[in-house]
């Protein structure tokens, strides 16, 4: 993919990620989905990346420390916003997310997790770093507002392996 191309894919992640979407991840036992509002896009080590913020509370966090790869799914259509409730509110911990929403994943095309399939757009990451958050470097205008529980996130800097649109 050229960079124009991939440039207009991110632009149109972006837009769509304050709505929701799909963070996937899996071990050999599950696969789990909860839905992100927050990243970023960009370029750092001289490769495409994607950062995602899970605080440390989420299922998604244990199965992500060891899996070390994860997909994103950006829903074009309204009707995926149920689900996206859903996997917003319900931890993998407690239930199968999958089953219960009865969503479609489809093979991932460079990682082994599996992709929530929608009309809409996947990116594929390998995590090639992470940083927790500490509480001592976070400006209280934002320690305040956000992380008062003390449940920080953590962010994962993922290499950007496939981006592609799923009709
Ligand atoms: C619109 C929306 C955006 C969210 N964004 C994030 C996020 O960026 N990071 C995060 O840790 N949790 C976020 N959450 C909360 C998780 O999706 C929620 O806690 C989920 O139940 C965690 O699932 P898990 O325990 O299976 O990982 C968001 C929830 C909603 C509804």
């Amino acid at each position: 993919m050229n960079m124009t191309e991939y440039s207009e894919l991110i632009k149109k992640a972006a837009e769509i990620l304050p709505k929701g979407a799909f963070l996937t991840t899996a071990n050999k036992n599950k696969t789990n989905t909860m839905t992100i509002g927050w990243g970023t896009f960009g370029f750092q080590w001289g490769i495409p990346t994607t950062e995602v913020m899970v605080r440390q509370s989420r299922f998604t966090k244990e199965i992500l420390d060891n899996s070390m790869e994860f997909t994103l799914t950006f829903p074009y259509e309204e009707s995926m916003k149920a689900t996206l409730g859903y996997c917003g509110q319900k931890s993998g911990r407690d239930c199968d997310k999958i089953g219960d929403c009865s969503i479609s994943l489809v093979p991932a095309k460079e990682i082994t997790t599996p992709v929530v399939s929608c009309k809409g757009l996947v990116i594929e990451c390998k995590v090639v770093a992470k940083t927790e958050m500490q509480t001592e470097l976070t400006d209280s205008s934002v320690f305040d507002k956000w992380y008062k529980n003390g449940d920080l996130h953590t962010i994962y800097y993922g290499q950007v392996l496939a981006c592609y649109e799923l009709n």
